[in-house]
């Protein structure tokens, strides 16, 4: 028998959320990576407001710096602009020794993880998160990826960042619609496994949600990351207790997909999938009907939509339908049971969540 032991690095990597990171960013890279060279990813929107003292950051410690700027959004999670980093760096004559930056939110860690991930066989990243969602969730845990028309996320790698650094300084710039968003992540979080997550957003809802005082906002972050950490070391390849983040995210892919990456911001997807999942758990795995109130309520209360504009179309349940974590005997969603807790569930039919959805439309909604 011929064996292949492998050791796959890295084996652990830190997480840091805190101020000031991004003008230290040339030091905190280079604590974790010896090599030159320093290829910057990021959007055209953050760009403009850190991309200058990033760079010369990296180049105050030594790093030959290239900068590449894809358009803000989530329509640049697309295989079309992991092309354009690899030509890029190709050009370049980027090595193995290189380090890719990833700078911005969530959409920024996918695209550059994954391109990452998959040039060269595989160079090293490192994360600096400027969202809630990528400070929160995206960036920890290695899965990278792009969205093709016909599915999100459906091409994509596990690949690990060497560090992830979250200076929750940026989080003051975020337009109060992004940040909204993001808590959608951290609701969620809080809905299936970390309940105690769930007043403290009802605080921070309380506060306002306009504009994001870090300090306020930071425990909740770390909060949500060491969960999301937690989860990672428990089932890396997701294929157990990982699975659980995907709630809200059947029918919120669903919305993303349909919509052709237009309508809403990931975490408002999110967040209506999530309205729909907790319906769904009263109705089949014994939700409490007054704790699913209460949640969906919170989400509300934090800005973030609950209900479809309209009934969605052929396109949505096609998209639903070819979710990649569907069963062979039906559609599999991530249901509570009860706040705190989650289950995978194997929908018999799409029957209920049609009714479910239904009760969710607009000007319509009432009980399912
Ligand atoms: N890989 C994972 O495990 C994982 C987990 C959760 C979400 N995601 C993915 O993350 C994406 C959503 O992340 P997102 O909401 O961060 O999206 P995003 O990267 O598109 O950022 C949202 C918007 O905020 C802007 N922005 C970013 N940082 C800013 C700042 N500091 N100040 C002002 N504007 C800023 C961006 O330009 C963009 O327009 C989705 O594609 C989702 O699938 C991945
Ligand atoms: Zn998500």
């Amino acid at each position: 028998m011929i064996r292949v032991r492998i050791r796959v690095a890295p084996a652990e990597y830190e997480v840091r959320v805190a101020p000031g990171l991004l003008a230290r960013a040339g030091s905190l890279v280079r604590s974790v990576h010896r090599g030159a060279v320093a290829a910057v990813v990021t959007d055209r929107t953050v760009d403009r407001l850190y991309g200058a003292k990033v760079v010369r950051s990296l180049e105050a410690a030594g790093f030959e710096v290239s900068r590449s700027v894809l358009p803000a959004g989530e329509r640049a999670k697309s295989l079309h602009r992991v092309e354009t980093l690899w030509t890029r760096w190709a050009r370049m004559g980027l090595g193995r020794d290189a380090i890719v930056v990833a700078l911005g939110g969530g959409v920024v860690s996918d695209v550059a993880g994954f391109a990452a991930a998959s040039y060269a066989r595989g160079i090293s990243w490192v994360a600096f998160p400027t969202t809630v969602i990528g400070q929160a969730d995206a960036a920890i845990g290695g899965k990278v990826g792009v969205n093709l028309a016909s599915g999100k996320n459906l091409i994509g790698a596990f690949h690990h960042p060497l560090a992830v650094f979250a200076d929750i300084d940026t989080l003051r710039t975020l337009t109060p619609r992004a940040y909204r968003a993001g808590l959608a992540e951290i609701a969620k979080i809080g809905m299936i496994a970390r309940p105690h997550l769930l007043p403290r957003l009802e605080g921070l809802a309380r506060a306002g949600t306009r504009v994001p005082r870090p300090s306020l906002v930071a425990p909740l972050i770390r909060a949500a990351a060491s969960a999301k950490a937690a989860t990672v070391e428990a089932d890396e390849r997701d294929q157990g207790a990982r699975l659980a983040l995907n709630f809200g995210h059947t029918v919120g892919h669903a919305l993303e997909a349909a919509s052709g990456y237009r309508s809403h911001l990931h975490g408002e997807a999110v967040s209506i999938g999530m309205a729909a999942a907790l319906r769904l758990s009263v109705l089949e795995v014994g939700l409490d009907p007054v704790d699913a109130m209460e949640a969906e309520t919170l989400l509300a209360r934090l800005g973030l939509p609950t209900r479809f504009r309209r009934e969605p179309g052929e396109a949505f349940w096609k998209a639903l339908a070819r979710d990649k974590k569907r069963g062979r005997s039906g559609v599999r969603m991530v249901l509570c049971p009860a706040i705190g807790e989650s289950k995978l569930f194997t929908l018999p039919a799409l029957t209920t969540l049609r009714r479910v959805v239904r009760s969710l439309v607009r000007h319509t909604g009432g009980n399912p």
